[in-house]
């Protein structure tokens, strides 16, 4: 199974992958966590990104699309994967669609997963990330049985440098305008399945294995 996760920031996308991952028995590929580990490890490529990303802009597209070529043409990923915050931008998505048909495997779905500005803010502002393997949770809405520890691996947990409010509604905004365009691309594909993202992690989990199965019957 090839699946797009698409949605705002805050939509709940990586929360998802991470189970989605595991059901699908699929690599979870997000480029936001591409990023973020390559500016925690300092190398030329965080160096590039780590601007862009604390201004709540885009990385520029060669560059992403250069880590998600390479990353795709990985072994693990000829069964299926998991992208997660890429494509973001319409040239993004005609070199998907470029790099997908070289390798004859198109995508199956695309979840876009919905939910409105002010819960937007209160989950990310809330949001809380691993340092070890990248698991998100919240304050409030999804808190780690042990504060500031991973439930998952025992990782440290921290805020993100671009979840501030400010920045954040800067990311909102580039959504709109970069982002949300990409859904009548897919939707003329025939491949959106809209998924309500205010309910419960576990509710909006359901809703995506129906939509899964619904796809592959
Ligand atoms: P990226 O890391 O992709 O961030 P994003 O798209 O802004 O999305 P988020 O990760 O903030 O949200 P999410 O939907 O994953 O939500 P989560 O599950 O964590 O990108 C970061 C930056 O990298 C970009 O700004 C850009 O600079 C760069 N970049 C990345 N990809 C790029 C690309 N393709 N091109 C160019 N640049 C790129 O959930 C959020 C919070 O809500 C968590 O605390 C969670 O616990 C909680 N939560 C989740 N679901 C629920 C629920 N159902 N109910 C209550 N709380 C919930
Ligand atoms: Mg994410
Ligand atoms: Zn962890």
């Amino acid at each position: 199974m090839r699946t797009l996760l698409m949605g705002p920031p805050g939509a709940g996308k990586g929360t998802q992958a991470v189970l989605l991952s595991k059901a699908l028995a699929a690599p979870h590929i997000s480029t936001g966590d591409m990023f973020r580990k390559a500016v925690e490890e300092g190398t030329a490529l965080g160096l590039e990104a780590q601007g862009f990303m604390d201004a709540g802009q885009l990385v520029p597209d060669e560059v992403t699309v250069g880590i998600v070529r390479e990353r795709l043409m990985e072994p693990d990923c000829l069964k299926g994967f998991l992208l997660d915050g890429f494509p973001r931008t319409i040239p993004q998505a005609e070199a998907l669609d470029r790099i997908l048909e070289s390798v004859q495997a198109p995508l199956d779905i695309v979840l876009n997963i919905a939910a409105g500005r002010e819960e937007l803010m209160a989950r990310i502002t809330g949001r809380r990330m691993c340092h070890v393997c990248g698991a998100s949770f919240h304050v409030l809405f999804n808190p780690p049985a042990k504060e500031g520890v991973c439930d998952q691996c025992g990782g440290e947990l921290y805020q993100r440098d671009d979840d501030g409010a400010e920045t954040v509604g800067k990311r909102l905004d580039v959504y709109e305008r970069q982002t949300r365009p990409l859904l009548d691309w897919y939707a003329k594909q025939g491949l959106v399945a809209d998924i309500d993202g205010n309910q419960s992690v576990e509710d909006v989990a359901g809703e995506i294995m129906n939509a899964i199965h619904g796809r592959r019957s």
